[in-house]
């Protein structure tokens, strides 16, 4: 089977089903329809974008409601009302699911809120082909390559389609990075003012609006990295999988977290598939005595038991 791309603002994606095409990341914030229609597009846009680390930047609207239902319940009667709360909702994405998130938190806790949406890989870049602009390569924060345009053609680096359903465009994959982006991204590197750009933010409109409130704020953050500053709530949703990260870092996540959590600090974490799935995960409360669970979600988090030794 042959799988073309989505490379221009007037191709219309298949809204219904399942969708095959992928979408050129440089698209994004191109859609002309209506704002339901847009948070779909850029959903399908990100859903199978996988970044350096090789996790994805899938997310979905509603992805947890009833998580975050039953969630907001423990929060109201663990973290009191107070002058200063701090919250960092990370690995985020697009910022979809931190949207519902604040604006319960900016209700129930008024000005003392201030909160912090972050991913590790919001920013990228389009670098064009100055002898066709049509063809254009995708590269992350740190200029690593992550998506190639060669249309009809929209080929993934990281974690591409499987060879075995696709295998033209396997081997076309193969033949266009060896002969045309490789050079192009490596004139790229070399002399990066010769070459046309476009920087892309991938932040949903909704979660652009609220950096106009002065109680949320968005960046970049890796969760191997150290944390400043602590919080009363941090939340990690679908990042502390197993299958992205090896056991020391997962560790060193985890050691992160919740060395950045206020006393009596509340960790919520848990990994779901697509949106209304069940999501296994849990609620941990930082205590004098250490971590300890006060909610399970379908057996607790996938790094449950690094939590409760932090
Ligand atoms: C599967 S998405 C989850 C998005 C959202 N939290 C949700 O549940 O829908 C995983 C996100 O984690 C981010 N990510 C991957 N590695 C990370 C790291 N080391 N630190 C912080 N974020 C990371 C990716 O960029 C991606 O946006």
């Amino acid at each position: 089977m042959l799988k073309t791309g989505i490379y221009t603002p007037d191709q219309t994606p298949s809204f219904s089903g399942r969708p095959r095409a992928f979408i050129a990341l440089d698209l994004y914030d191109q859609f002309s329809g209506n704002p339901e229609l847009e948070m779909l597009f850029q959903e399908q846009a990100i859903g199978r974008v996988a970044v350096a680390n090789g996790s994805f930047k899938k997310t979905h609207l509603n992805r947890f409601d009833e998580f975050d239902e039953i969630c907001r319940g423990i929060i109201i009667r663990h973290v009191p009302v107070q002058n200063s709360v701090s919250v960092h909702d990370m690995a985020v994405s697009d910022g979809r699911t931190s949207v519902p998130f604040f604006e319960f938190l900016s209700g129930h806790y008024g000005q003392s809120l201030s909160f912090l949406a972050s991913d590790y890989s919001p920013g990228f870049k389009a670098v064009y082909d100055p002898a066709d602009s049509n063809k254009r390569l995708i590269l992350d924060h740190q200029n690593r390559l992550i998506q190639i345009v060669a249309p009809p053609f929209v080929f993934q680096v990281v974690c591409p389609e499987s060879g075995l359903f696709y295998p033209v465009n396997r081997l076309y994959r193969h033949y266009i990075q060896k002969k045309w982006a490789q050079n192009l991204y490596q004139s790229y590197l070399r002399s990066p003012s010769l070459f046309q750009t476009k920087d892309i933010l991938i932040l949903c409109r909704a979660c652009q609006n609220l950096t106009h409130d002065s109680r949320f704020s968005f960046d970049t953050y890796d969760v191997l990295s150290g944390i400043r500053g602590t919080q009363q709530i941090i939340r990690a949703m679908n990042i502390l999988n197993i299958s992205y990260f090896a056991p020391d870092q997962m560790a060193q996540a985890v050691s992160h977290i919740c060395g950045a959590l206020a006393p009596g600090g509340l960790l919520i974490t848990g990994s779901n598939g697509d949106g209304g799935t069940d999501v296994r995960g849990g609620v941990y409360k930082k205590t004098e005595s250490g971590m300890i669970k006060i909610h399970d979600f379908s057996g607790g988090s996938p790094a449950e038991s690094l939590i409760l030794q932090a």
